[in-house]
């Protein structure tokens, strides 16, 4: 499962690993979490046919498990940096300590990255729950919401 979305895009959302349905369809996002990812979007005012969607590993581990370390870096070096270049986007959106750990080596908490951006190497990441963290937590959600309606201050302010 590469990704979906424009060739050039201003928002690219990097989740953690497809699911069952993501690594049967090919479509990120298309199962539980994506209605709710979707929702956000929604919620948001912005249009998912107009935004890149990815993953940090691009099929699904084996029983599930969390990617590992190696997996993340050569999936990091093979696809993701290449498809960053590619897609030229404002802010790149890391939903889930498996994208902020890949992209920022950072293993920090999310509690206390969430929302803030990070330049890095001439990017601009925003570390962010994963939606379906969202669906199990309240608090989750609203923190998502909230981060998902400042995309565009972020993207336009450069902070
Ligand atoms: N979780 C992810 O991180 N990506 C998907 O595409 C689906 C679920």
């Amino acid at each position: 499962m590469p990704g979906e979305g424009p060739a050039i895009a201003p928002f690219m959302f990097v989740g953690e690993a497809p699911g069952a349905q993501e690594d049967a369809t090919g479509r990120p996002f298309c199962g539980r979490s994506g209605r709710f990812f979707d929702d956000l979007l929604d919620h948001a005012g912005l249009d998912r046919g107009a935004v890149f969607v990815t993953s940090s590993v691009k099929c699904r581990p084996p029983g599930n498990r969390d990617p590992r370390v190696d997996e993340l870096r050569l999936c990091r070096e093979a696809w993701l940096e290449r498809q960053v270049a590619c897609v030229g986007p404002r802010l790149i959106v890391l939903m889930g300590t498996v994208p902020v750990r890949q992209m920022l080596g950072r293993t920090t908490p999310l509690k206390s990255l969430r929302g803030t951006p990070v330049r890095r190497a001439g990017r601009m990441f925003l570390p962010t729950y994963h939606p379906a963290a969202g669906m199990r937590f309240p608090a989750i959600a609203a923190a998502l919401r909230e981060d998902f309606c400042r995309l565009r201050i972020h993207a336009e302010t450069g902070r």
